[in-house]
């Protein structure tokens, strides 16, 4: 059976979930056999993703870098906290959660009645989406970008105004403004984005927000913002002081280590955080040891401090040998680099999976790219050794 059958035939969730781990179901849950003739999953207009050919075992591998994880984490004391906490795990965890709440409000600089936890942003991203499109109306956001908030909205109801990034991948904000009408229920932002790694410019991020919010709220997901240095972007959560209806995504998968571990927040207005509790039950699907890994891993600066500097070496080391082979890299503010590639997409993957290298393979503006997460060092020269013995 191809694959095709086999999603048509419904055991996409039996198959492909032991095949393509990263793949998620809800980002094509609205049109499940959205597929081109040779497989690709449609994700935007502008974006396929390539996948690899079908297997039920696919081989384990040695430098897992598809998914912008953490290669470092969870640190030392998170590990500590969830071993310690365990015992107590019998207990619903209120109070927990709570203090938690405190904790991000104090570092967030807003009331704790402006957050919502989640077990990741991505339960976040998704609740918004629900109370955003349950009556309708339309959702406007860059393309490329990350697609759960957008997919969850379609399968809501909502339609997608879909602007294509400007040439630098920044997100046209001239252009996603003029596209705001009467029918827009949410604008969604991806600053630095994914899967390009760039960013926007934080001070026309403020004026735009500023602006525009006063019309529609706007969602801004900050996953890899910590990573951002060096750009001139920066969260926006300041904004709520200034009452904007605007509503910031975090989380603890990146620079936290907890992509495992399952904790995120969103910071926004009281009222639009009432909104959502009406309707779901705000921080009750994170795992009572989750939250006391979270607590310690706020508390592990120097965990934190080592991420982002591995990080920016791994990134330094990778860019340099990606000029030297000629490759045209995006420049990147996060923990992923995107770079066009000529090897057909399906050998590429397969390739790399060969050597035991882990890596996502998208189609954008009619070029084949690739997106490489980064790893450890030793993780990186395995990448680079790989790419450098492909023709
Ligand atoms: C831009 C962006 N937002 C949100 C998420 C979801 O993260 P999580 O659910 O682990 O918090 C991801 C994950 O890769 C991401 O890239």
């Amino acid at each position: 059976m191809n694959r095709r059958k086999l999603l048509q035939s419904g055991l996409l969730s039996l198959g492909a979930l032991t095949a393509f781990p990263h793949i998620s179901i809800g980002a094509f849950a609205d049109k499940p056999l959205e597929l081109d003739s040779d497989g690709n999953i449609f994700r935007s207009p502008m974006v396929r993703e390539v996948l690899p050919g079908f297997r039920m075992d696919p081989p384990a591998l040695l430098a897992k870098l598809n998914a912008n994880e953490n290669p470092y984490g969870p640190s030392e004391l998170a590990q500590k906290a969830v071993n310690e906490s365990v015992v107590r795990g019998n207990r619903y965890a209120w109070k927990e959660l709570f203090d938690l709440i405190g904790k991000i409000a104090a570092k967030e600089g807003v009331p704790p009645n402006h957050i919502m936890m989640g077990p990741g942003s991505s339960d976040l991203l998704e609740k918004v989406a629900i109370i955003s499109f349950m009556k309708g109306g339309n959702i406007v956001s860059a393309d490329p970008t990350y697609m759960s908030l957008i997919s969850v909205s379609k399968a809501t109801g909502a339609t997608w105004k879909a602007i294509p990034c400007k040439d630098d991948w920044s997100h046209d904000l001239k252009a996603m403004e003029a596209a705001v009408d009467s029918n827009t229920k949410l604008v969604y932002i991806c600053n630095p984005n994914n899967p390009t790694g760039a960013v926007t410019s934080g001070t026309e991020l403020i004026d735009f927000c500023s602006r525009v919010s006063d019309k529609v709220p706007i969602f801004i997901d900050e996953a890899y913002m910590e990573l951002a240095g060096g750009s001139d972007t920066h969260s926006m959560v300041g904004l709520l002081k200034q009452k904007k209806n605007i509503i910031i995504a975090r989380t603890f998968s990146k620079v936290m280590g907890l992509a495992g571990i399952r904790v995120g927040y969103i910071v926004a207005q009281p009222e639009y955080i009432q909104k959502i509790d009406q309707i779901t039950r705000g921080g009750m699907g994170i795992a009572y040891t989750s939250i006391f890994a979270a607590t310690a891993s706020m508390d592990d600066h120097a965990f934190q401090q080592m991420t982002i500097e591995r990080n920016n070496d791994v990134k330094k080391f990778l860019c340099g040998h990606l000029d030297k082979m000629g490759y045209n890299y995006i420049p990147s503010y996060a923990n992923f680099v995107l770079f066009p590639i000529t090897i057909p997409g399906k050998k590429f993957l397969s390739d790399m999976e060969s050597k035991g290298v882990g890596v996502r393979v998208f189609q954008v503006k009619s070029k084949t790219w690739c997106r490489v997460s980064m790893g450890t060092m030793d993780e990186m020269q395995l990448f680079v050794n790989t790419l450098q013995n492909m023709s």
